[in-house]
C-alpha cells in the first residue's frame, strides 16, 4: 500500500445540482476527503442534448477543472452523462473515474409484482446502455420507462427553494398511473430526483423508490481505502468546493444552502468550445 496524499480531492460532477444527493451519500461516508462539486449550468439541461455534444462537453469541463484543481477521484454524478460518456472520460484522464446508472439490478430483485419502473431524462431512457442493462438483470421483470424533462428542473426549483407544484408531478406522472399494473419499485434514474422522492411517494405510496447514491458512496469508500487513510479529522468545511460554469442568480440563491452541505467555497470557471 502507497499513500500518496494525506486527503485526497475527490471531484463530484453533474449538470446541475442533482449530483448533490450522490455527494451528500458519499460526504456521509467519507467526510475527511477535500471535494470539489461541479455543476455545468451553463449547459444544464442534459437530458435534452444530442450524445455526440454531451461527450464532448463533459471532456471539456472535467478538463477545465483538472487546469484549476489536481484530482485523485471522480464521480459523473449524472445519469444521462453516465450512461454515454465513461469510455471517453477514462480514456482521456488517469484518475479513477465513477459513474452513476440507473438501479435497474437492484430494483429486480426487490420488485414483488414483477413491474419496475425506471424515471429518468428523455436521454436516460433512450441509451442502449440501459436495454442492456434490463436485458441482463430484468427479463423475468416488466420495465416501464417514463423519460421526462420537467423532474430535473422541478427539483433544482425545489432546491433553490421554490415549491412542487403536485398537480403538474402528478400530470406528469399519469402515464403510470393509467397502467394495469402499477411498478413496486421505482428506480430513480437520475440523480435530481432524490430530491423529489418524498413528493413521487404521495403519488405512489405503495412504490420503494430507489437511486444509486448509496451504492456509489460504498464504491468510492473502497477505492480511495485501498489508497489513502480515511479514518482522519475532517477538513475544514471551507476547503470544500463549488465550481459552476455560469453565475446567475439560480446560482447566488443556491450558494446560500450550499454551507448545507458543507460546501462553503464557490468560483465560476469558464469552458472553452462546446
Ligand atoms: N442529473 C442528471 C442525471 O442524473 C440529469 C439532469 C439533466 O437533464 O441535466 O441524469
Amino acid at each position: 500500500m502507497s499513500i500518496t496524499k494525506q486527503f485526497p480531492s475527490v471531484l463530484v460532477f453533474d449538470s446541475g445540482i442533482g449530483g448533490l444527493s450522490v455527494y451528500n451519500e458519499i460526504y456521509n461516508k467519507i467526510p475527511n476527503v477535500h471535494y470539489i462539486y461541479a455543476f455545468d449550468n451553463e449547459m444544464f439541461p442534459y437530458g435534452d442534448k444530442s450524445s455526440e455534444l454531451l461527450i464532448n462537453r463533459v471532456n471539456s469541463v472535467i478538463e477545465a477543472v483538472t487546469q484549476f484543481y489536481s484530482i485523485d477521484l471522480a464521480v459523473i454524478a449524472c445519469n444521462t452523462a453516465s450512461t454515454i460518456c465513461l469510455p471517453s472520460l477514462r480514456s482521456k484522464f488517469s484518475f479513477p473515474i465513477i459513474g452513476v446508472v440507473p438501479a435497474i439490478k437492484p430494483a429486480s430483485l426487490l420488485t414483488k409484482n414483477k413491474c419496475i419502473g425506471l424515471l429518468a431524462t428523455k436521454a436516460t431512457i433512450k441509451r442502449t446502455y440501459i436495454i442492456d442493462l434490463i436485458r441482463q438483470f430484468a427479463t423475468h421483470c416488466t420495465v416501464q420507462l417514463l423519460g421526462l424533462s420537467e423532474l430535473a428542473l422541478i427539483a433544482e426549483n425545489k432546491l433553490q427553494g421554490g415549491t412542487v407544484d403536485m398537480q403538474q408531478l402528478k400530470e406528469l406522472m399519469q402515464p403510470w398511473l393509467e397502467l394495469q399494473t402499477i411498478p413496486d419499485t421505482i428506480v430513480l434514474g437520475c440523480t435530481h430526483y432524490p430530491f423529489i422522492k418524498k413528493e413521487l411517494q404521495m403519488i405512489f405510496p405503495q412504490a420503494t423508490f430507489i437511486d444509486s447514491g448509496n451504492a456509489i458512496a460504498t464504491r468510492v469508500y473502497n477505492l480511495l481505502n485501498d489508497k489513502y487513510v480515511l479514518n482522519q479529522k475532517p477538513l475544514s468545511a471551507s476547503e470544500n468546493i463549488v465550481l459552476s460554469t455560469n453565475y446567475n442568480q439560480s446560482v447566488e440563491k443556491l450558494i446560500k444552502k450550499l454551507s448545507d452541505y458543507n460546501l462553503n467555497k464557490y468560483h465560476t470557471i469558464k469552458v472553452s468550445d462546446v
